[in-house]
């Protein structure tokens, strides 16, 4: 039978992956650092029939056409081609929260598809090899392979760039409250993004000194130092949206509940209750916490005028067939 069923988690950078070195490889300008989330992802189910004229491609429950059924097409085609096949596919996938708002439903998306389509086909690849297909989809995919803390090494082709797990799913408890503000698309898709980050004149500057803030990362974690890993994900993303904020066009991912929530974590903070916020190319916020403050900041965020819902979530595996 040539069908897989995979899950793949969304994965939450704590430093960020913003422009490319090369665009059609999806080499990243930087090296970044995510960790797989253990409840939010996507499943699907490929498979490969004889009888199908065209690709199928449903997600969440409805027939996809135009630029995001292309997506899928083309990664299916990479899958044919490394597999020596050329049978159609017929790919049923859903996301277990809202997509395209900044919580990464690429990334699982197409984790779960390299997984599943590679699995169908009668593939048997590596990590590592998932990682590099998964990264040519979307380049945040290549994330959601390995286990836990994963580093996404940039390298500089397409052989030596892909994640890799530096820390398991239970090295360290950190948790994660997803604060989701609005349930609308975001107006301009990352890929489009990731192609205008180096107009901003902040782009070589993030270049400059984002390296020592993932090597400053790694050490925090190393020592599990929440504050410092706080600050410096803090940091890095604010560095990335002052890139997005200055290029051409410009980005604002932001709506004015997402900087209260942003104002918010920093206040509480201020008077001891401790946690950080990252956002990525939507106006949802990650807010990250140690297990402790974890019900009073769900509750407080919660209450906060604009917030539809507070997912809570912690540090999960990568893909996997289920
Ligand atoms: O993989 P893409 O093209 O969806 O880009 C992801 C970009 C950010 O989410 C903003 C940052 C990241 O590293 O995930």
């Amino acid at each position: 039978m040539m069908k897989a069923k995979v899950f793949a988690p969304v994965n939450l950078a704590l430093i960020k992956y913003w422009g490319k070195k090369n665009t059609e490889l999806r080499i990243p300008a930087n090296s970044n650092l995510s960790i797989c989330l253990n409840k939010l992802g996507t499943r699907t189910e490929v498979e490969f029939k004889k009888e199908l004229k065209n690709d199928e491609v449903i997600i969440d429950d409805k027939e996809v056409i135009g630029r995001d059924r292309d997506r899928v097409v083309n990664h299916l085609n990479k899958i044919r081609k490394v597999a020596n096949k050329n049978l159609k596919a017929r790919v049923v996938s859903k996301n277990n929260f809202p997509k395209k708002a900044g919580l990464s439903s690429s990334a699982s998306g197409f984790a779960a598809l390299t997984l599943a389509g590679t699995k169908a086909i009668g593939l048997n690849l590596n990590k590592k090899d998932l990682s590099r297909l998964a990264r040519m989809g979307s380049g945040s995919a290549c994330r959601s392979i390995d286990d836990g803390w994963v580093e996404w090494l940039a390298g500089d082709s397409d052989k030596n760039s892909y994640g890799k797990s530096i820390f398991s799913k239970d090295y360290w408890e950190i948790r994660i409250l997803v604060v989701v503000l609005s349930q609308k698309e975001k107006r301009v898709s990352s890929t489009d993004g990731h192609a205008v980050a180096n107009t901003s004149p902040f782009f070589k500057t993030r270049l400059n000194n984002v390296n020592k803030r993932l090597k400053d990362l790694k050490e925090a974690i190393n020592q599990k130092d929440f504050s410092k890993f706080g600050e410096l994900i803090e940091d890095d993303c604010l560095s990335m949206h002052s890139v997005m904020l200055t290029s051409k066009p410009n980005l604002v991912y932001w709506l004015p509940e997402t900087v209260r929530v942003m104002r918010s974590v920093q206040s509480w903070r201020e008077n001891g209750l401790e946690s950080y916020f990252t956002v990525n190319t939507g106006q949802n916020v990650f807010v990250v916490c140690k297990p402790g403050n974890e019900d009073e900041l769900a509750d407080k965020l919660s209450q906060l005028k604009g917030v539809i819902e507070v997912r809570r979530d912690g540090i999960g595996k990568g893909a996997r067939l289920v």
